[in-house]
């Protein structure tokens, strides 16, 4: 699809739903603990819902990034002087606009790139860039970033975000996998910034992601509607209660969805039938909050070295710029 400088390329297989998502649900509601991956939250409602908790008072992460954001942009556009702009996760662009802003200040850059799972949200943040910035080329993917990390391969250097601190819906393990790939696709001269939610007193925590309005119970829900809709199964999101924990181990939020009574729940395509006991857990996201040194290690085990670190002023949030190991900016 092409309008004017936007283009729209769907990169998922034709059988995404029928094989990714049966095997996610197949496997993660079946076994114990019961799981399901979070990138089933985002259908249109889905993405909606997540724009509606980055304003919730609450949940400070947006709003910390957007701050670094704001005063770094113009030092990282001189930094990279990036001539594409690839983003993982985009969802909205919102907190993107700072750095498209700053990267054509500087006059390098000619192409922004984002890729989503979530068509509708990509399509919307797309157009509307490309009307926005009009001398930029909009190359938008539908792609899934855990197993399709192909990028563009125009000429660098290329500067590659993954804000949000997405990278904490991951596990250690997950991200090791994701920082190898992601180093070994990158070339000499690109540049990783990856926004990271930092440990922080739980209370705070909990709260991001326990509203009082209920945004975030909705949001956890939505994935429950999505299994309705694409699975045709009989889930009762009235029947579950939403619970944001922290583990203290891990250093983490975990959101799951707790069923209050003993139900069975049918799932006809994929010829499941669960049976919950009362207070059973399914748990629908980690988002695990990072310290610097650990962060740091982690990356340099994927392949990466850090170079610069910067945290909004009351520092519960990090955006990192970070190289391919071996190489100097
Ligand atoms: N970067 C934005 C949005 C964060 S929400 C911000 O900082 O506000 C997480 C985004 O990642 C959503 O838009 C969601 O659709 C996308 N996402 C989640 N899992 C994904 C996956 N496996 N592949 C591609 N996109 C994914
Ligand atoms: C996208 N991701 C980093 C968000 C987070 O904070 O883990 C998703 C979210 N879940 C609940 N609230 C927001």
């Amino acid at each position: 699809m092409t309008d004017g400088g936007f283009t729209l390329a769907d990169r998922l297989p034709a059988d995404y739903f029928t094989t990714t998502l049966h095997a996610d649900v197949r496997d993660g509601l079946g076994s114990a603990p019961r799981t399901l991956p979070p990138k089933w939250f985002y259908d249109k409602r889905g993405s909606e819902l997540f724009e509606q908790i980055t304003r919730l008072p609450e949940y400070y992460p947006t709003r910390a990034e957007q701050e670094i954001l704001t005063r770094r942009a113009p030092e990282i556009a001189a930094l990279t002087r990036a001539t594409t702009l690839i983003e993982l996760g985009s969802g909205s662009s919102r907190k993107t606009r700072l750095l498209l802003d700053a990267l054509t200040a500087t006059g390098t850059l000619r192409r922004y790139a984002p890729l989503d799972v979530s068509a509708p949200a990509l399509e919307e943040a797309g157009r509307a860039i490309s009307r926005d910035y009009p001398g930029l080329t909009v190359s938008a993917t539908v792609a899934d970033f855990e197993t399709d990390l192909a990028l563009s391969d125009e000429p660098g250097p290329r500067l590659l975000a993954f804000l949000g601190s997405t990278i904490g819906n991951f596990d250690a393990e997950q991200r090791g996998a994701f920082y190898r790939t992601l180093s070994h696709t990158l070339s000499s001269d690109d540049v990783l910034l990856l926004g990271t939610d930092l440990v922080k007193d739980p209370e705070i925590l909990i709260r991001a992601y326990d509203d009082a309005a209920g945004v975030t119970a909705d949001f956890n829900k939505n994935v429950l509607h999505v299994l309705n809709r694409e699975l045709g199964a009989d889930f009762d999101p009235d029947l579950f209660d939403h619970i944001a924990l922290w583990n203290p181990e891990f250093e983490r939020i975990e959101m799951r969805l707790r069923t209050r009574t003993a139900q069975t729940v049918k799932i006809p395509d994929l010829d499941l039938t669960l049976d919950l006991a009362a207070g059973e857990d399914l748990r629908t996201e980690l988002s695990c909050k990072f310290r610097r040194d650990a962060l740091t290690a982690e990356l340099k085990e994927g392949g990466f070295t850090v170079r610069h670190w910067w945290t909004d002023p009351a520092a519960r949030f990090a955006l990192v710029m970070a190289v391919p190991n071996l190489k100097r900016l």
